[in-house]
């Protein structure tokens, strides 16, 4: 898939450094879905759906937020629009597949498969993504061109509710019409802008998020701080007399840095933090926690029978080892204890059936992520 590269190889002269085009990336690649079918996803209610009309009526660069209905689609004109939808992965298990294909990645830095669609002229204008992403090309054909990595404090047009470069120049070379099957990776903060050429332009954004250093330090501090007793304080014992009594001094500052620094570097406690963050799941409401708690026996039966258990579409899994013998997986923002071969089954890809039932404590935790509405039985529809 990376065009005769080794995953090693990509990422380290490509993952977050600079981007790749790779024709025939996923060769006689066939969309699992068309333009019709992404029109009714962006119909349905919980679904996450932007619509972006270059000429709108109420002005350039129109943004509308789904669900739409087929009145929307119906004035719509032939072309300079484009439809995104968020997460398909989520809804289209065919969509959700692909993903096996970035496996060389951690599952837990992916952020969703968006789709778009585009008649001719369609866009969303120049811009920067703050995510890795892999555009790959679903059906039609797009125009890609590339503006080099952009400084931050880059001029972005006003009155617009999208961000779109003000300046946008492409670079030598970095201008391609990507074929169904070719894909193009951008790392971060790399300008872009992609037209569609044609009636059925679909494009898949494959995107891996990063957590940004404002939300990690706010997050982190939070979650330390609900643990930490409130006698842990600010402490000048053995102090000099305050020569002036009005100063907060040098040796004020550095006591107070000690404190915040010693206590945030807890490396078990980030640890707990970090799964637990990157395993919120992106729509809470996907999550369908059961009405009722579930017995583990029952949980034991079932399996026993050679009933299945699915991860939910939409929920995230993570794990990581304690010791030899205990580790934490992670699901959907919490953490549970269990003995690593449970944590990395169930936070794989592997089929979650009765050989589970090897490990200690197995039904119980099942029990509790049925409960959360992290696994589903399968066949039981998840709504
Ligand atoms: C699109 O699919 O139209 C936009 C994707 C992107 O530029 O991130
Ligand atoms: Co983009």
């Amino acid at each position: 898939m990376l065009g005769g590269l080794s995953a090693a190889e990509f990422l380290s002269d490509h993952w977050q450094r600079k981007p790749l085009l790779i024709r025939g990336a996923f060769p006689d690649f066939q969309c699992p879905l068309d333009p019709d079918e992404l029109a009714g996803l962006a119909c349905e209610e919980g679904i996450e759906a932007r619509l972006v009309e270059e000429h709108g009526k109420r002005g350039p660069w129109q943004v509308s937020h789904g669900p739409f209905d087929e009145r929307t689609f119906a004035r719509l004109p032939e072309r300079d629009w484009t439809l995104l939808v968020q997460a398909v992965d989520h809804y289209v298990p065919e969509v959700a597949e692909l993903l096996e294909a970035f496996d060389f990645l951690p599952r837990w830095r992916l952020d969703d498969i968006m789709i778009s669609y585009a008649p001719p002229g369609g866009s969303v204008g120049p811009h920067v993504d703050q995510y890795d992403v892999f555009l790959l090309q679903g059906s039609g054909q797009r125009r890609w061109q590339l503006g080099g990595k952009i400084a931050d404090d880059a001029s972005i047009l006003d009155g617009i509710d999208l961000r779109i470069l003000a300046r946008f120049e492409v670079e030598d070379g970095d201008d391609w019409v990507l074929e169904p099957g070719d894909m193009l990776y951008l790392p971060p903060g790399w300008a872009h802008h992609g037209v569609s050429q044609s009636d059925d332009c679909l494009t898949l954004s494959v995107g891996f998020r990063a957590p940004s250093a404002d939300e990690a330090i706010t997050s982190f501090a939070d979650y330390l701080g609900e643990q930490l007793p409130s006698s842990r304080r600010y402490s000048d014992a053995g102090m000099p007399p305050a020569a002036d009594p009005a100063e907060i001094d040098d040796d004020a500052v550095e006591r107070m840095r000690k404190l915040i620094l010693e206590t945030l570097d807890d490396p078990a406690q980030l640890a707990q933090w970090f799964g637990r963050v990157m395993t919120q799941p992106k729509y809470v409401d996907q999550l369908v926690p059961s009405e009722q708690t579930t017995d583990p026996n029952e949980v034991v039966a079932a399996l026993q029978e050679g009933e299945v258990l699915l991860r939910s579409p939409g929920s995230r899994f993570a794990w990581r080892a304690l010791n030899d013998e205990r580790a934490t997986l992670f699901a959907d923002g919490d953490g549970a204890e269990c003995p690593p071969p449970l944590a990395r089954a169930l936070a794989g890809g592997t089929p979650l059936d009765a050989k589970l039932l090897e490990n200690e404590g197995t039904a119980e935790l099942l029990a509790a992520l049925l409960d959360a509405g992290s696994l589903n039985w399968d066949g039981e529809p998840d709504e």
